[in-house]
């Protein structure tokens, strides 16, 4: 499974990036306006020291909503570095998008994706990767890990090559349920990643052996 850090935070990409385990960065407009990222120069420069942290796999979202400037929008992050995915709403006119830029060989990230019948919309056009959000789901009281497990099934059905990129991940039994399900990526805050190494029994475990070698070590 794919760890991909849900941020623009330089900072936190590098800390993930350091401790050997991250495969790529989602961003969205939410996550750049949180970081005081404004202006096109400004917003190409910061994706592009993004792809110089980590190895592959930079989502930049499109602000265009119809196809003609999603597609011109899309072109534009993806000559930015080899490494963007351009991340594309599941809208009407993101699908025609998805299909265009997928024959173009531009690699695309379908977001906002909350229903299986959207997942298979992003997989026919193409997408590398489709987004469905647990968390939001979670949020109003539907199952968004059932969701995960759906597209799962439907994709595997068929062989469709799109990988499921879990979002909106809350927490680290969100991260755990989604590779028990099989999903190819799950995205999360830095502190969702951290997480992951905590248990009070490693902690206690390890403050034993350090005792007792000093019992005897001095
Ligand atoms: O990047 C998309 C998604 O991960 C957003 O998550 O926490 O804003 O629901 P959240």
């Amino acid at each position: 499974m794919k760890f991909f850090i849900d941020t623009a935070n330089l900072k936190d990409i590098q800390e993930a990036y350091d401790l050997g385990v991250l495969d790529g960065v989602t961003t969205n407009p939410s996550l750049m306006a949180k970081e005081g990222i404004a202006g096109e120069e400004n917003v190409n420069a910061h994706y592009k020291a993004i792809c110089n942290i980590v190895d592959n796999n930079v989502s930049a979202e499109v602000i265009a909503t119809d196809f003609e400037a999603m597609i011109s929008e899309g072109k534009a992050l993806a000559d930015i570095d080899d490494k963007i995915v351009v991340k594309i709403p599941m809208i009407k006119d993101g699908v025609k998008a998805i299909k265009y830029l997928t024959s173009e060989g531009i690699r695309t990230n379908c977001t906002l994706v909350f229903s299986a019948g959207q997942a298979l919309l992003a997989a026919k056009a193409g997408a590398s990767y489709v987004s469905p959000f647990i968390g939001r789901l979670d949020d109003i009281s539907f199952d968004g890990l059932q969701l995960i497990e759906q597209i799962v099934q439907i994709y595997d059905n068929y062989g469709f090559d799109t990988e499921v990129l879990a979002a909106s991940i809350r927490h680290t039994m969100h991260l755990v349920q989604c590779a028990e399900i099989g999903s190819d990526v799950v995205t999360c805050p830095l502190n969702v990643i951290t997480s992951l190494l905590n248990h009070p029994l490693t902690d206690k475990g390890l403050e034993q052996f350090l005792a007792d070698h000093a019992k005897v070590n001095g």
